[in-house]
């Protein structure tokens, strides 16, 4: 039998990640949105689409949570964009509302799932979800690392001019302007990046790659990113669907690791059939632990207001 993946919210985020998914012939989507029309028109447009990308993926756009039954993974984009100069925190009391409602639908109608939360602000909605879900902390992630960390890593080879293949990096922290982007752990090809380029062009890169999201909401002016983030909602599903035990930077519930309690903050984890299968600790430098722990103390501050 076919895996299957809903997908809560049929924007940009939502429906780019349905097509990622289907062309990667992993599961049959569900597309579900509260505006009726939208996730039925996207999702037949995209079934409509599968002769010619050659995969057999069963797709339907619903209004409605019993269709949702039974998904093995449930992706979480529901809640509104920043505009311009909006911060991801300006749209924490909107976006809560929108996530506790939508939490309590899908996991009456999918109690087993793994969910990937979105939506943002993202650490604290994937504690939002978290808490209300009930289940364990390895079936709640948050994506954020693998878009954060891709950004890092096609800036890294445009600097360099080499593949983005050779390129690895890993950024830790929040989804936020205190994420903790890792040169020390970024190479390419094996080779640290602090060999192949000076330590003002990397502060560039970093500070880039902070102001990733922020870029792109810029340009569009009204909504955000959604190609980079819904690849890396892709990447995360597949690991999980695929029980491949990748190592990737997600957003993760921690009970004591990095020094770090009762809290989502991005860190590396292990992705398998069960969720998160493992949260790897590294040896964080003084300067970088104080970053992860200033990253730590804003998603505190943004979850103690919506109280979860
Ligand atoms: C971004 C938004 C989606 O980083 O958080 O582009």
């Amino acid at each position: 039998m076919r895996k299957k993946v809903t997908i809560v919210g049929a924007g940009n985020v939502g429906a780019t990640t349905a097509h990622w998914i289907v062309a990667k012939e992993l599961a049959d989507v569900v597309l579900i949105d509260v505006i009726e029309g939208v996730p039925q028109g996207k999702g037949l447009d995209l079934l409509e689409a599968m002769p010619i990308s050659k995969t057999d993926c069963h797709v339907i756009g619903t209004n409605d949570y019993a269709d949702t039954a039974n998904s093995d993974v449930v992706v979480i984009t529901a809640g509104i964009p920043r505009k311009p100069g909006m911060s991801r925190d300006d749209l924490l009391q909107t976006n809560y509302r929108i996530m506790s409602d939508v939490v309590g639908k899908v996991t009456a109608n999918s109690p087993n799932c793994i969910l990937i939360v979105v939506s943002n602000p993202l650490d604290a909605m994937a504690q939002a979800a978290f808490r209300q879900s009930k289940f364990n902390r390895e079936r709640v992630i948050g994506m954020a690392g693998v878009l954060d960390s891709a950004r890092f890593r096609s800036f890294i080879a445009e600097e360099l001019k080499v593949s983005v293949e050779n390129v690895t990096a890993f950024v830790l922290g929040g989804h936020g302007d205190t994420m903790v982007p890792l040169a020390r752990y970024s190479s390419v090809a094996g080779i640290p990046i602090t060999e192949l380029m000076p330590k003002e062009k990397i502060d560039a890169i970093v500070q880039r790659t902070r102001d990733g999201g922020a870029e792109i909401v810029k340009y569009l002016k009204s909504g955000s990113a959604y190609y980079a983030p819904s690849a890396a909602v892709t990447e995360m599903t597949e690991a999980i669907l695929k029980d491949k035990k990748k190592v990737l930077p997600c957003a993760a519930y921690l009970e004591g690791e990095y020094g770090i309690s009762g809290y989502y903050i991005g860190v590396p984890c292990k992705l398998g059939s069960r969720g998160i299968e493992q949260i790897l600790e590294i040896k964080l430098t003084a300067e970088e632990d104080a970053a992860l722990k200033k990253s730590a103390a804003a998603v505190k501050e943004l979850c103690s207001v919506i109280g979860v």
